[in-house]
């Protein structure tokens, strides 16, 4: 797998090769027992990553921009198994124990699926043959509820190898930032635009991940946004909370099988160049229009191919309806966008808080949403983080400290937003 990721990626290539020399001087050893930690947040596309290149590693058919979710996290703890020494001659490799690799997902003991396994063995190339991780990952939010966990996820193993390995140590800021947003797009493509460093904390973060205008690599950065845009808030509406029976990476190959997708990327530059243009600007109603837009393409691809994928329910249909109708009637900057599911995820700056709550309320009043909840959290906040932090050794031990996120049934929630209680952190 390696020949071909540092063949496709020269410059990640020559990192990898610093990282063995440094191993090979004698001064990059990892001893069983030896601990990596890291915490990397979600992200919600806003232009969306679907569809990619053949045999390439998550290179994606198109651009893609998001807003970092800072409270929707994974927390990882990695932990060297076997152990490394260099060698003196005549003597062989002594592990510890027998090198595996081994997961805990959640606070419960689980498989480690073979692409995260191949994908372990890819990063810590050089050191795999002799060593084996064990991973402990928590995620702050619940699986499938419409918040992309393989971002959180692949984001975070990424930012731990950095941390085991002391990568700080080795590489410059800008060289450490690009190796995490590779290793991460490799691990899963949304993870790559969770792996940038925030350029403050306080704001709102938004990330393209950027196809190269000769379609053969692709670059991961944050974008530059008016004021405006710093305060955007964020909500999930979890109609559905069941596993999709079909996975974003099998609905990527299928957008080839889709005459629609043609259509959808030939436009696709213009699109991110307008969309860029109105977040420099400030323009809400353009960023709204195009990610609405996007995200009816992006399922109009899914619905048309050779197999049909439904993620969208009567419920998320009339939901969303409902958002526009409300949203037009009084002009509030609001948005509505969608991922390969079935809870819709609404946007809206501070100004339009009030309208949210009404039609949080007015939803809650229609029967058919009546089980519905209502997940939220600061978009403000910590990006991807290296090494060992308080909450990182909270969210390991199962504490209750990360109360960031809010998780209320649809009416309970519709209250805390008329109390003007966006701050989730509160
Ligand atoms: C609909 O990143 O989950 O959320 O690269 O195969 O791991 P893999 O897929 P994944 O796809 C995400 C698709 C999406 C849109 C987006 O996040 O841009």
């Amino acid at each position: 797998m390696n020949e071909n990721i540092f063949r496709q990626n020269p410059r990640l290539a020559a990192l990898s090769e610093r990282l063995l020399h440094a191993r090979q001087r004698g001064e990059l050893l990892l001893q069983s027992g030896d601990e990596g930690w890291s915490s990397a947040p979600s992200n919600i596309a806003l232009l969306k990553y679907w569809g990619k290149k053949n045999g390439l590693h998550q290179l994606p058919m198109n651009s893609s921009v998001s807003l970092t979710l800072n409270a929707f996290r994974a927390y990882t703890r990695l932990t060297v198994r076997g152990r490394f020494v260099p060698l003196k001659d005549g003597q062989s490799p002594s592990f510890a124990e027998r090198p595996h690799f081994s997961l805990m997902l959640n606070a419960s003991e689980a498989a480690m699926p073979a692409k995260m396994e191949g994908f372990l063995k890819s990063i810590l190339h050089g050191f795999a043959d002799e060593i084996a991780v064990r991973v402990e990952s928590v995620n702050n939010f619940p699986t499938a509820c419409g918040v992309a966990s393989s971002a959180a996820g692949y984001a975070a193993l990424a930012a731990a190898v950095a941390d085991l390995l002391n990568l700080k140590r080795f590489l410059s800021e800008a060289d450490l930032q690009f190796w995490l947003t590779e290793w991460a797009r490799i691990g899963s493509g949304s993870a790559t635009r969770s792996a940038v460093f925030a350029q403050a904390p306080e704001s709102s973060q938004y990330v393209v991940w950027e196809l190269a205008e000769r379609g053969d690599s692709s670059a991961t950065m944050s974008l530059a946004t008016h004021p405006n845009f710093a305060q955007m808030q964020h909500c999930v509406l979890v109609l559905d909370s069941s596993e999709k029976s079909v996975g974003s990476s099998e609905g990527h190959v299928l957008a080839q099988t889709s005459v629609l997708q043609d259509i959808r990327l030939a436009h696709y530059p213009r699109r991110l160049q307008e969309f860029r243009t109105a977040l420099a600007e400030g323009d809400f109603r353009t960023v709204q229009r195009l990610s609405e837009l996007d995200a009816f393409e992006m399922h109009a691809v899914m619905l048309s191919g050779a197999t049909k994928l439904e993620y969208m329910s009567r419920k998320t249909s009339q939901a969303i309806a409902h958002f526009v109708t409300y949203r037009d009637a009084h002009a509030a900057n609001m948005l509505w966008t969608l991922d390969a599911g079935a809870n819709p995820h609404f946007l809206f700056l501070p100004d339009a808080a009030q309208h949210m709550q009404s039609y949080l309320t007015q939803l809650a009043q229609q029967g058919s949403f009546s089980g519905a909840q209502l997940l939220w959290g600061n978009t403000q906040g910590q990006s991807i983080e290296i090494g060992e932090t308080h909450g990182l050794r909270a969210a390991l031990r199962q504490e209750p400290y990360h109360s960031s996120l809010k998780q209320l049934p649809l009416a309970e929630a519709a209250v805390f937003f008329a109390e003007g209680d966006l701050d989730a952190s509160r």
